[in-house]
């Protein structure tokens, strides 16, 4: 059907119930403001702030749009390279609208993005791209490196004039410096292990994973 060939949507992704956003929200919330209150953070506020003794509320500083989804390819209704072959992909097509477990396993922020790391079962992995890290190399040179799947996301929040695009980018530079080693002690918190990772990186890795429900599915307009 000719109709099927241009109805390409913006993207494609995993979309988290909405009984779950809530919690995950409250969660990141929590995170935000204990975070805010840290003498570890505090040291190096002007990561944020590019001013020594500037006071930032975390709280405040990102804006959330739109629900909550972990994007497996974006498309922009066609326009982007591999889009249409995505789009017929067996396992997609397959997979379209049914509902499976995200397992939310860190919470992250930077300057720009607050996030949550979305480490994808075996049962998800086909329906991330191939391409998605490789794709990324220009911004995070090191991301081709890293494991397929590593840019997986759910995006909770971007500072004034930041792209959602750009937290998938923070998190693979977080999780290049991981790899890379020599970070100093974590921050053993009540949620999980906090680390830093220099420029206003910051990684909580969650004791509890979040097990969220979503549905896959794509988002047109
Ligand atoms: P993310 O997946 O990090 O949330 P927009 O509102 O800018 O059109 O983006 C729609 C969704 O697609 C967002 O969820 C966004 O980021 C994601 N996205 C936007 N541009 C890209 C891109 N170039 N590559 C991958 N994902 C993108």
């Amino acid at each position: 059907v000719p109709h099927e060939e241009v109805d390409i949507p913006l993207y494609f992704g995993w979309f988290l119930l909405a009984a779950v956003q809530e919690k995950i929200r409250c969660t990141s919330m929590d995170f935000l403001k204990t975070l805010d209150t840290l003498d570890a953070f505090k040291k190096h506020l002007i990561d944020f702030t590019g001013k020594p003794d500037k006071e930032v509320d975390l709280e405040q500083y990102y804006k959330s749009k739109g629900s909550l989804h972990c994007t497996t390819k974006f498309c922009n209704h066609g326009t982007v390279e591999g889009s249409k072959d995505y789009a017929q992909n067996t396992a997609v097509q397959k997979a379209y609208g049914s509902v499976s477990e995200l397992s939310l396993t860190a919470l992250f922020v930077t300057p720009r993005t607050v996030g949550a790391r979305v480490s994808l079962t075996e049962e998800q992995l086909p329906l991330w791209p191939a391409d998605a890290e490789k794709e990324a190399e220009s911004v995070v040179p090191a991301a081709a490196s890293l494991p397929r799947g590593s840019r997986a996301h759910v995006t909770l929040g971007c500072a004034e004039g930041v792209e959602p695009v750009q937290t998938g980018f923070d998190l693979l530079q977080i999780l290049a410096l991981q790899k890379d080693g020599q970070q100093g002690e974590p921050l053993e918190m009540e949620l999980g292990s906090l680390m830093y990772y220099s420029e206003g990186r910051w990684m909580l890795t969650l004791r509890e994973p979040m097990s969220a429900p979503a549905c896959f599915s794509s988002f047109y307009a």
